[in-house]
């Protein structure tokens, strides 16, 4: 997945929108975006949402980002779209592997209940958004079979840390939230997921924007989170592999294979061992799921 866009579920013209988006998946909102006050229509609107629309082909994937485990809401919230089979969950303020094991069973239960497929249900988490999470980062390894990615949230870590600048003047992040995302990066891949980066809420400033989903391609990360339809070309330009890194990758995996798979071989000077061809599998993979 390159890019993902929050819509918040109360908002009927922007779920609407956000189908146009050309992101590849939606995360229709019943967390944060949406007050205290609108949950219960929220849950109607994105309900109502999931069973008017179209069978997936063409369209983004739709997940719902449901309330935290520490609200109480969770079981209403499943309930609520688990029958109109959105093609995942994401879970938010995840603080250990547990809490996705946790709703994973939850949903099998739901599954059962709507006469969904076993499992069909993908899970999402965002790991880093309180100070426990981003320490247990290293625990999604075998959660559950449905996790597809993790993402991290620098927004409420600063609020349970009591930060009160996420970022230096030049726009990096401070120390903190560097962390966050590298716990996130390296727990993605230890647990073999995608490691997805988190929003950028400045989504005028397309340059900035530009910069940090570079930055985040370079270090690793498949994808991008957005919260404006602005932001998803960007994204997915910048996480859909050239055509000249796919062909290199492909003469790679060529070369190897020819070689009889040996450790390591010699191509034009330059050495390509194991890892060289690990990277150029990982690339062709990203590069024929988009
Ligand atoms: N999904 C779908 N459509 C969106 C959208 C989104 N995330 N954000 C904006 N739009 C639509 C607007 O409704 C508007 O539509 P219109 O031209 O038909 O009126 C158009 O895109 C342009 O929007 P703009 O005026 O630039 O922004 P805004 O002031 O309407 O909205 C935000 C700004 C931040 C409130 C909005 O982008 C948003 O709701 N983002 C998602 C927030 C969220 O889900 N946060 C939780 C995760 S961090
Ligand atoms: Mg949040």
């Amino acid at each position: 997945m390159r890019s993902a866009l929050f819509v918040p579920g109360d908002s009927e013209k922007k779920l609407a929108k956000g189908l146009e988006s050309g992101a590849d998946a939606l995360f229709i909102d019943l967390e944060d975006s949406v007050a205290l006050d609108n949950k219960e229509a929220a849950r109607t609107i994105t309900a109502q949402f999931l069973k008017d629309t179209e069978p997936l082909k063409g369209r983004p994937e739709l997940f719902v980002r449901i309330n935290a485990f520490d609200t109480g809401f969770v079981e209403k919230d499943l309930a609520a779209v688990i029958p109109f089979a959105p093609e995942g969950i994401v879970l938010p303020k995840s603080e250990h592997g547990k809490d996705v094991t946790r709703l994973d069973a939850l949903l099998r239960v739901d599954e059962v209940r709507a006469d969904i497929e076993d499992s069909s249900i993908k899970i999402i988490a965002i790991i880093t958004e309180t100070a426990i999470g981003t320490l247990n980062a290293g625990t999604y390894n075998r959660s559950s079979k449905r996790l597809n990615a993790v993402s991290w949230g620098a927004e409420d870590l600063s609020a349970d840390i009591g930060a009160i600048r996420r970022r230096n003047d030049d726009g990096s992040y401070r120390d903190i939230f560097r962390f966050a995302r590298v716990q996130t990066l390296l727990g993605a891949i230890a647990a073999g997921v995608e490691p997805l980066d988190t929003v950028y809420p400045d989504f005028k400033d397309e340059s900035g924007f530009q910069h940090e989903c570079m930055e985040a391609m370079y270090d690793g990360f498949t994808g991008k989170m957005a919260i404006h339809p602005a932001q998803v070309p960007i994204i997915n330009e910048i996480f859909t592999p050239s055509d000249e890194e796919i062909e290199r990758a492909q003469s790679i995996v060529d070369t190897f294979e020819a070689a009889g798979n040996p450790g390591v071989l010699a191509v034009n000077g330059e050495m390509l061992d194991r890892p060289h061809l690990r990277k150029a599998e990982k690339l062709l993979a990203r590069a024929f799921r988009v």
